[in-house]
């Protein structure tokens, strides 16, 4: 199973670099990693060369929308790490300090098995929002602007906005917009509200071939 979630690393010049990352969980009680960065994040160096670092559960979607595309407009506050090189995100739900333990370079996408060796919790989990999914959603395809089609981004985004309009709250809706601008920024294209008031092609009358 994988956990979306945001993973804290330390790097070279000692500053903390924050990105979110899925990585495969054993089961609930989540006592190992697998992260699966790519080798040419930042995350995937500083793992590579301190081989520790701090996975959070969070329900903060704005966050997850500007740490994936590196814009986070501020740093958010951190508490460092009492039992491992590390710091942990203050307002994360859950934290859980990890070793890195066995690394897999072989393919572009590292394989990194990694320990829990300690963990909190920080507050309540806000719950299931089919917003907050959407921005994560849109966060993912935002960072896959260089490999997926202008096209199919636009499509996605046009379908999640509607899930944004009907559930989410202010935060959803800003970090929506923000992802939405960015990759109308990275692809040259039309945001999803400006393609949702575009004229549709009209439907085909019925026996008529689309
Ligand atoms: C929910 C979510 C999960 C992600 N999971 C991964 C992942 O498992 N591996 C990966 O390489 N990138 C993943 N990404 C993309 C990275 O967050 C993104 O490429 C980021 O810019 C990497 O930052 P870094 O270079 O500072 O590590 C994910 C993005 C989101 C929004």
């Amino acid at each position: 199973m994988i956990l979306e979630g945001i993973v804290t690393t330390v790097n070279v010049d000692g500053s903390v670099n924050i990105s979110p990352m899925g990585p495969v969980v054993d089961d609930e009680r989540i006592d190992r990693l697998v992260l699966r960065p790519y080798q040419t994040s930042v995350t995937c160096q500083n793992l590579l060369r301190t081989r520790q670092g701090v996975f959070h559960v969070t329900d903060d979607v704005e966050l997850i929308a500007r740490a994936a595309v590196d814009r986070l407009d501020e740093v958010p506050t951190l508490l460092r790490c009492e039992t491992a090189q590390g710091w942990i995100l203050a307002d994360a739900c859950r934290w859980f300090a990890f070793e890195v333990r066995e690394i897999d370079t072989s393919a572009p996408r590292a394989r990194l098995r990694a320990e829990i060796v300690d963990r909190g919790p920080i507050r309540d989990f806000f719950g299931f929002n089919r917003a907050k999914h959407a921005v994560v959603e849109a966060a993912i395809l935002a960072t896959r602007t260089a490999i997926l089609p202008a096209a199919e981004i636009a499509g996605e985004l046009r379908r999640l906005a509607v899930l944004v309009e009907k559930t989410g709250g202010t935060a959803e809706r800003r970090a929506f917009d923000f992802l939405d601008s960015y990759i109308r920024e990275a692809t040259g294209t039309l945001d999803a509200k400006e393609i949702a008031d575009e004229p549709q092609p009209a439907a085909p009358a019925a026996g008529q071939r689309p």
